[in-house]
């Protein structure tokens, strides 16, 4: 079988994860940077951005060699830098691997909203709390929102748009009959 990669493209708060839950694929190993965090950081956070460059080394490794064995990794990230997709993009052409983007985009407020509901409660080891600072994600929400009409031209196998609102959907642009 063909190795395959897919990679959440969305920012923090907009329902990765929980996408992730839902739908992997059976069998795929999942890939996630808040996890591999966690596991790594002295105080157990998500964010600690002290362990960030093992977490996304460990995970890179990881990915090699599902993809090396023809299996089928999911990176649940928020991608939202165009680095960052690339890194993943060229990891997955090393062994000319599908790959699959998912853009979980929903409306802005509906991202803040579901942030906001996170504890916001400041890590006194690591300084970072579960809840994302607003501007942050609305940064990324921008990044991506940004990137839309680029994402094709990347070099995706497949794009999957999971919760673009409507109005940014090509068929909804213009009039309707
Ligand atoms: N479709 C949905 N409807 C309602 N609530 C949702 C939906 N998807 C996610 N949520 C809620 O929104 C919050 C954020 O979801 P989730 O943890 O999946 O985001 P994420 O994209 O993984 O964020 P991060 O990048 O920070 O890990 C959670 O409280 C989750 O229960
Ligand atoms: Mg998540
Ligand atoms: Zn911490």
């Amino acid at each position: 079988m063909r190795p395959t990669l897919y990679a959440t493209i969305g920012p923090a708060g907009a329902g990765k994860t929980t996408w992730r839950h839902q739908h992997a694929p059976p069998g795929a190993t999942v890939i996630s940077l808040d996890e591999r965090r966690s596991a790594l950081s002295p105080c157990g956070c998500s964010a600690d951005p002290s362990v960030n460059a093992a977490a996304v080394a460990d995970g890179t490794a990881d990915t090699r060699a599902v993809l090396a064995a023809g299996g089928t990794v999911v990176w649940d990230v928020t991608n939202y830098l165009p680095r960052f997709r690339a890194h993943l993009l060229d990891l997955a052409a090393e062994f000319d691997a599908a790959t699959v983007g998912l853009v979980v985009l929903p409306p802005l407020l509906t991202v803040l909203a579901r942030n906001g509901g996170r504890d916001g409660r400041i890590c006194a080891v690591c300084g970072m709390a579960r809840r994302v600072p607003d501007p942050v994600v609305w940064a990324m929400h921008a990044a991506i929102t940004d990137a839309l009409p680029g994402l094709h031209r990347e070099g995706w196998h497949t794009l999957h748009f999971l919760s673009l609102p409507p109005y940014l959907h090509r068929r909804h642009h213009g009039r309707t009959p």
